[in-house]
């Protein structure tokens, strides 16, 4: 039974599903080894917990309990009493793998850990553990709040009672899982690449701008948001780092390949909404 959640990285999504998990009543402690990542994290979460208080979606009592309920942690050993650790650090396979090397020796053995990650191999994660079993991988969306859907990653090693489980826990986080298998980039980060590829192939020819390939998709196409307003959501890099992850793994399959732009945008440190400067800019 999963009464605690422990989730690894405090930023864009590890604060968001730290939040989700809280509002479902989940105990949480949010690790992050950046002091100053884990005290903005803390102030986005009170500041949206505050948000949904003054519009009426939560009473003044249930805001402070959500609150109560997350404790913000430096120390990696902190951890050791999740019955679930969600880790969200950067997409980096070497970090990640020195992550789950780290949690299988804090955990219980019946603890579950899963990961985040948009793209990267789950069963090279769980092959860092003693107990591979109980790995998967649980891709939310950016916002989690508000995306309903979770992808549930079964890795060569996932037995079906952990499938089972961590998709149990997304229900309960009030969310749709979805299982699938583990293929670089799963279902929707293998079906997206194309669609900013391809936006900034446009973009680099000079066949249209920004904002012409944005509004064309979003009036015409339907989608919710253009592909470089969404790439702006979700931070240059993290998709930068996406799709190289996809690319490398499929043996520099031309269909994946990322674009200068993506690599110059990283490099000048224009990241997105987060840096307030990405294809848009957010004074
Ligand atoms: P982010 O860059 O906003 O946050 C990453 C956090 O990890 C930072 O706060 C950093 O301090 C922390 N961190 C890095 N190394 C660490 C370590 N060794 N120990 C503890 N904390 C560490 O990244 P974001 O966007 O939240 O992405 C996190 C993961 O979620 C990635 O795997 C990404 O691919 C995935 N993801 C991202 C989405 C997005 O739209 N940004 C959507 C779905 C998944």
């Amino acid at each position: 039974m999963i009464a605690t959640v422990g989730v690894i990285g405090s930023g864009t999504m590890g604060g968001g599903i730290a939040a989700l998990a809280a509002r479902a009543g989940f105990e949480v402690i949010l690790h992050d080894n950046a002091a100053t990542a884990l005290a903005d994290a803390m102030e986005r979460i009170r500041e949206d917990i505050r948000a949904g208080a003054a519009k009426g979606k939560l009473s003044s009592t249930q805001a402070t309990q959500i609150l109560a309920r997350i404790r913000p942690r430096k120390t990696f050993r902190d951890l050791s009493v999740s019955d679930i650790v969600i880790e969200a650090v950067v997409e980096d396979l070497a970090v990640k793998r020195e992550m789950f090397r780290g949690l299988d020796r804090i955990v219980a053995p019946d603890a579950l850990l899963v990961s985040n990650t948009s793209s990267l191999p789950v069963t090279t994660l769980a092959f860092e553990t003693r107990l591979p079993e109980r790995v998967a991988g649980m891709h939310f969306f950016n916002p989690p709040a508000v995306m309903p859907l979770v992808e549930i990653v079964r890795g060569r090693y996932t037995s079906e009672q952990t499938v089972a489980a961590v998709r149990d826990f997304a229900l309960r986080l009030k969310k749709t899982p979805v299982v699938c298998s583990d293929s670089p980039g799963f279902i929707v980060n293998r079906v997206a690449r194309p669609f900013y590829g391809e936006a900034l192939r446009l973009l680099g020819e000079g066949a249209a701008t920004v904002e012409q390939i944005d509004a064309i998709v979003r009036k015409e196409g339907g989608f919710r948001m253009g592909p470089f307003e969404l790439m702006d959501l979700i931070g240059i890099d993290v998709n930068y780092a996406v799709t190289k992850s996809v690319y490398e793994q499929f043996f520099h399959d031309p269909r994946f390949r990322p674009h200068p732009i993506q690599r110059q945008m990283v490099e000048a440190g224009t990241l997105g909404r987060k840096t307030g400067k990405g294809f848009y800019s957010y004074p």
